[in-house]
């Protein structure tokens, strides 16, 4: 059963130059095997997004401009995590309650995630996550 622990924090390599800098997400930096890529843009800075954790889905977050919080629960215990650069990412394993929010202007929030989209395989309801954290 996945905690707080198993949330962590990716650095993704990246090229820096005096011409910009370039980072590379490359399937060895992360722990699954990514099959969808979608991403939030155009978010109300009052707007609540996840609200929810998944049963198969692994996620790696990115705040690919601007920033935005990240709230991660396990059940037990929860953290928020700012992200605010596009080269570190967030890693969130399976059966963790996540919620995103305070998205700053013109922010853009990329998440990479191991399965298709599946709405079966969402925990949307917090009771029914807590409940899955104790059976
Ligand atoms: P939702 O899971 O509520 O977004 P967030 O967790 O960021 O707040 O998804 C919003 C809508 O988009 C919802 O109707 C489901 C749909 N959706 C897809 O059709 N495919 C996808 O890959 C995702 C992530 C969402």
């Amino acid at each position: 059963m996945n905690t707080l622990n198993d949330v962590v924090i990716i650095e993704i390599p990246n090229v820096h130059e005096e011409r910009g800098k370039l980072s590379v997400i490359e399937k060895d930096i992360f722990p699954f095997e990514m099959k969808r890529v979608y991403y939030l843009y155009d978010v109300p800075s009052d707007a609540y997004r996840g609200g929810h954790a998944h049963k198969k889905q692994h996620s790696l977050v990115l705040a690919l401009s601007g920033s935005f919080n990240v709230i991660v629960d396990d059940g037990n215990s929860r953290k928020r995590i700012m992200l605010n650069k596009p080269h570190i990412g967030l890693y969130i394993p399976t059966g963790i309650w996540r919620e995103i929010e305070n998205f700053s202007s013109g922010s853009v929030c990329l998440v990479l995630a191991s399965t298709e989209y599946e709405e079966e395989e969402y925990i949307r309801d917090y009771n029914e996550f807590k409940l899955s954290k104790t059976t």
